[in-house]
């Protein structure tokens, strides 16, 4: 008898628990942070425009992010396992080359490029371009990553600019941001 009464009350608890449950008020359920007015369809893919770089001539940077890797960033501070950054290098108004580097479980990233409009994201371990990389070890082997950190929280894509040639380096202090 008493375990009828138990396996009652137990019914009785759970009917409880999820009605209170579905009573939740919609508020307290987690929300997906909207960076609609940075986000873009491109090659195929959803991302978020996070950084502008403008260097020395008429030649910018822009760097991107896959939206899902956006909503992880700006949940933990670092960029996540498996995301996707893109750089289009942009010379006298014409986008001329796009650079990704998707991060490894291992902290390491792999590196690819392609032509505008021929979208490829396959990526190998290339030394080449972890080499120039590891100038930015102290912000995740990721130059803009401090420029993610602000556009993220500000929602707001940040633009910085330095006298530096195409690939060269920016100061640290530049990509700190504004
Ligand atoms: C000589 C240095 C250098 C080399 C080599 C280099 N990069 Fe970069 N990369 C940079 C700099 C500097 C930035 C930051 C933007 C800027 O100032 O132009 C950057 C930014 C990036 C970004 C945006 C995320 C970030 O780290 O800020 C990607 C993606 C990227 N590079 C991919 C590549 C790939 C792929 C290669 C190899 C094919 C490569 N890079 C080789 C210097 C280099």
């Amino acid at each position: 008898m008493k375990k009828n009464i138990a396996i009652l009350l137990l019914i009785a608890l759970a009917i409880l628990g999820s009605t209170a449950f579905t009573h939740k008020p919609s508020s307290t359920a987690p929300s997906i942070t909207d960076f609609s007015s940075m986000t873009l369809s491109l090659y195929g893919k959803r991302l978020v425009y996070f950084a502008r770089v403008n260097k020395a001539d008429d030649y910018h940077r822009r760097v991107y992010i896959d939206s899902a890797a956006a909503q992880l960033a700006l949940q933990t501070g670092k960029i996540p396992v498996n995301a996707l950054l893109v750089q289009e290098t942009w010379e006298n108004g014409v986008k001329t080359d796009v650079f990704i580097r998707i991060k490894k479980k291992d902290g390491q990233y792999t590196s690819g490029s392609f032509s505008p409009g021929r979208p490829d994201f396959s990526t190998s371990n290339d030394g080449g371009c972890n080499g120039c990389h590891m100038g930015a070890a102290s912000t995740d082997v990721t130059f803009t990553a401090p420029l993610l950190t602000k556009a993220l929280q500000r929602k707001a894509t940040q633009t910085v600019s330095c006298n530096a040639e195409s690939f060269h380096p920016c100061s640290a202090t530049v990509y700190g941001g504004n």
